[in-house]
């Protein structure tokens, strides 16, 4: 199958950030939103998941609950991140990488200092598909925009220092929406290897999967959808967990930051809602 910028269509765990730049669109299209992707609308109508098209049927109201819910996340997620940027540049990090990059557009949609890099780093397929969309719009990026193809299970450190990546300066990680796909040996390298190449001042935007959520999600997830590629989520103190591999976190509720975005949740909170799956961490000072 082919799509309308002629590559084939997105399939397997990259055809995810096709629905994530859907409901990006969604948002961007909204009344108020928290953000602003122009670019999401494009991703996602040559990913063949037009925001104006249909919703697919969900089996029943409990399974469409749970989708506004993963939908709800994303726009909250990417708030929370876009604001972690900004502190991590407005504190002198010059150095941005994107993990799982996908299609986050940031490096056209926000404003960024002279002299900021941005590394996108992501399997060449999606990496290819992203190029074409971004060449039929005419998309400038607005900092020095870098595109590192790589599988984060090889050398992607190797491939990051080959294309300008310098481990001596602070860089600031973001691994949105893609830390719940990697088995938990996998999580753990990627975390070892972007310490080992965060100097102190350094800082990281995570999402993690919050605790039960693979299994909530697995008996009604269809065949190829981001909910069947689940595997991992957040262990019981991820603070704890953040400080033996050398950072300080905050963790944050869907919830609280919600509430603070003005969008507060309608639901009332369950007895234990467990730690927040949004991260913000600093590399400190030895
Ligand atoms: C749910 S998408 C999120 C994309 C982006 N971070 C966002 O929030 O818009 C997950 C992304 O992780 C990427 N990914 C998953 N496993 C990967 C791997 N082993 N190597 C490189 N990229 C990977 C996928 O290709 C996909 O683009």
């Amino acid at each position: 199958m082919t799509d309308a910028v002629g590559q084939a269509g997105p399939s397997g765990v990259w055809a995810t950030a096709v629905g994530v730049a859907r409901v990006r669109a969604m948002e961007t299209a909204g009344e108020r939103p928290l953000f602003r992707d122009p670019l999401a609308q494009a991703f996602a109508t040559a990913g063949g998941r037009d925001p104006g098209a249909a919703p697919p049927a969900r089996a029943d109201e409990a399974s469409r609950r749970r989708w506004l819910g993963v939908a709800f996340s994303i726009v909250i997620r990417t708030k929370f991140l876009d604001d972690l940027l900004e502190r991590a540049v407005a504190s002198g990090v010059r150095q941005v990488v994107l993990l799982g990059a996908g299609m986050d557009s940031r490096a056209f949609r926000m404003d960024w200092p002279a002299g900021t890099r941005l590394f996108e780093v992501d399997t060449a397929e999606p990496l290819e598909f992203k190029a074409s969309v971004l060449r039929q719009e005419r998309a400038v990026p607005r900092c020095e925009r870098i595109v590192v193809p790589v599988d984060l299970r090889d050398d992607w450190p190797g491939a990051l220092a080959a294309a300008g990546h310098d481990a001596a300066r602070p860089t600031v990680w973001i691994a949105e929406g893609l830390l719940i796909y990697l088995p938990e040996d996998a999580v753990r390298s990627l975390l070892d290897r972007v310490g080992a190449l965060s100097v102190p001042g350094s800082r990281m935007g995570l999402t993690l999967g919050s605790r039960g959520v693979v299994e909530r999600f697995r008996d009604d997830a269809a065949a190829g959808s981001a909910a069947s590629m689940w595997v991992w989520e957040m262990p019981e103190d991820p603070v704890a967990w953040l400080a033996g591999l050398g950072w300080e976190a905050e963790t944050f509720t869907l919830r609280e930051r919600a509430e603070v975005y003005g969008r507060p949740l309608s639901t009332p909170p369950q007895r234990d809602e467990g730690p927040g799956g949004l991260v913000s961490a600093v590399r400190p000072a030895h």
